[in-house]
């Protein structure tokens, strides 16, 4: 468990843009040395200057989380740069909006690419980093509060399934590591302003198909558009310190809306009824 961040190295993926730029941030005024790591260079590289520029220490890291030999590279790098890491944030991650019906078989492979295997790779690739230090070392993986809950009427089946899995990897993750004194937190964030959108479609490699945004399926015209500029949306940095509180308690579910928490007792209180009628006689 990390109680004093200062001085301590933190890596996040998806880190130059949205809310691993806002973790980034904070992490970085508490005294951290961050590496941002991104697919998009430019990105990583512009999030570690205005660190670097506010004071702060900083480095930026190119880092495809689909790709073992990428995510390889960037651990040394890492290593190389600022030593062993001590915060792992997986938090990069992709969205398509459509009904399932819409949902291609590459919308699906690109969805659960990034936002399962990536984790899954990125963790793999940053936990020798992280043994070094333990019991100076937590990992952070975003999923989502569609990780949770599933929203009837907002038609995100592939990034649905694919949270639904961060979380249970984060959980079995965190049972397995807690003896040898590494913590895991799984991020559930709700509304968050973003770039998610446009970063989908940019980062999709061919070899996925095409995005196709949601207006091109008809009935959601502006939907991906307006779940990332919605007005209840919270802004990216202020994500950053709720996670830095989550990880000094070594919280496992690091939820950021709590007039949410409705929509997640609904889903238990379904779940406790249908237990109640497998127990009911026929
Ligand atoms: N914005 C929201 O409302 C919201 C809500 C819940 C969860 N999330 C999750 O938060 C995380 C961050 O997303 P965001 O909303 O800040 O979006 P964002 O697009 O602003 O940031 C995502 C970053 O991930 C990078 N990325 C994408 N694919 C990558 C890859 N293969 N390798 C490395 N980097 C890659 C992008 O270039 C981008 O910089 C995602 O996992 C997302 O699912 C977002």
């Amino acid at each position: 468990m990390i109680r004093d961040l200062s001085g301590k190295v933190a890596v996040i993926t998806g880190g130059g843009s949205g809310i691993g730029r806002g973790i980034a941030l904070t992490f970085a005024r508490e005294g951290m040395v961050v590496a941002v790591a991104d697919i998009q260079s430019d990105a990583a590289a512009a999030v570690a200057t205005e660190i670097n520029d506010a004071g702060g220490s900083a480095f930026a890291v190119t880092a495809d989380v689909t790709s073992v030999d990428s995510l390889a590279a960037a651990a040394q790098e890492v290593e190389n740069r600022s030593g062993a890491v001590n915060l792992l944030c997986a938090n990069a991650g992709v969205l398509r909006i459509a009904s399932l019906d819409q949902h291609t078989i590459e919308d699906w492979e690109y969805t659960l690419s990034v936002n399962v295997l990536g984790v899954v790779k990125t963790v793999q690739a940053f936990l020798p980093q992280l043994r070094q230090n333990a019991p100076d070392a937590h990992i952070v993986n975003t999923a989502s509060l569609g990780g949770l809950v599933s929203v009837e009427g907002f038609p995100i089946g592939a990034y649905t399934a694919s949270k639904y899995a961060c979380v249970g990897f984060s959980e079995m993750l965190r049972g397995e590591l807690a003896p040898e004194g590494i913590g895991v937190s799984v991020l559930c964030p709700g509304v968050v302003e973003s770039k998610l959108a446009q970063t989908s479609s940019e980062n999709r490699p061919a070899s996925f198909g095409e995005h196709r945004a949601p207006e091109a399926d008809g009935a959601l015209a502006g939907a991906e558009r307006a779940t990332i500029t919605a007005p209840q949306a919270m802004p990216a940095e202020d994500v950053g310190p709720i996670v830095i509180r989550a990880v000094r308690e070594n919280r496992l579910h690091v939820l950021t809306h709590p007039q949410s928490r409705p929509l997640v007792a609904r889903r238990f209180e379904a779940l406790m009824a249908d237990f109640d009628f497998a127990e009911a006689d026929g």
